[in-house]
């Protein structure tokens, strides 16, 4: 088990739900400041490796893949992405687009009390998930982490050390509206809903903002192998490899900011 960064008597109900609508608004814990934004609420459905993911209705989409939520996220997010890089930095600048449940992210957290590599991670999610949804997730069970921990993480509107070696701020923001430091990010994992729901997350301007938001020679990995992504991608300044992809997609794209 990882060192915990709890303070005593921290609340983790630090946010009210409002229970107006099946997506609701949210206030975070700072009253002087208050956050509001949509909400996504969702029943978990359990994958074929055991773990959990959601449905969108609205944009007709599971989370993950249904073959193995973990799964695919170990496989192109932890070993093609933040075990792509050769050589480590002292502390290992990470950038999520869609954080969703938050899975890459505690795998993450995973990797880096395992292999005692300092982490900051920006998780960028414009409609972040209920609590209640949140509490039902099986991945803190699967993982062998403290659940209240996996909970803190979606409290973490500020940049928090949640465990030794692993920092999180979750942004509650759309990508279009999100403005990075340049040339600040080692790794970025892009975890948007498919080009074919959403293309407005898959623009070349939007990668353009990504690449310049990476070091040269920082890496992007995601999901989709798609045509229309292979030329934005290209067109914003990235080299492309495709990679063999988890059980149930043939293959994935890492992309190397020029
Ligand atoms: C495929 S799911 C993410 C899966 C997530 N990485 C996980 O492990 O649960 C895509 C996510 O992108 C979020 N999203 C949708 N539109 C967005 C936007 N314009 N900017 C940022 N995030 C957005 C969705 O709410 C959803 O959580």
């Amino acid at each position: 088990m990882f060192d915990f960064f709890f303070e005593q008597n921290t609340k983790i109900s630090g946010w009210k739900e409002y229970p107006f609508s099946k997506t609701a608004g949210v206030v975070f814990g700072n009253p002087l400041k208050p956050y509001f934004c949509r909400m996504n609420s969702g029943t978990p459905i359990k994958t074929n490796d055991g773990s959990h993911t959601l449905f969108n209705d609205s944009v007709g989409e599971h989370y993950h893949s249904v073959f193995g939520a973990v799964q695919e996220s170990e496989h192109i997010f932890i070993r093609a992405g933040l075990e792509g890089k050769q050589t480590f930095p002292e502390v290992l600048q990470v950038l999520e687009i869609g954080f969703g449940t938050g899975l890459n992210a505690l795998l993450t957290l995973k990797w880096a009390e395992d292999n005692h590599q300092p982490v900051q991670y920006i998780g960028i999610e414009a409609f972040p998930l209920t609590e209640t949804t949140l509490k039902q997730l099986n991945y803190a069970e699967m993982l062998h982490i403290e659940p209240l921990l996996f909970l803190k993480m979606h409290q973490s509107i500020t940049q928090q050390q949640i465990t030794s070696h692993f920092s999180l701020q979750v942004l509650h923001e759309k990508l279009q509206d999100f403005l990075p430091e340049k040339n600040r990010f080692h790794v970025v994992l892009f975890d948007a809903f498919s080009p074919d729901s959403q293309p407005e997350m898959w623009t070349k301007e939007g990668f353009i903002k990504l690449h310049d938001a990476l070091i040269s020679g920082g890496i992007l990995v995601t999901y989709s192998c798609k045509g229309s992504v292979k030329r934005a991608l290209k067109a914003a300044g990235f080299s492309l490899e495709k990679l063999p992809g988890p059980p149930g997609k043939r293959e994935f794209l890492r992309a190397t900011a020029l």
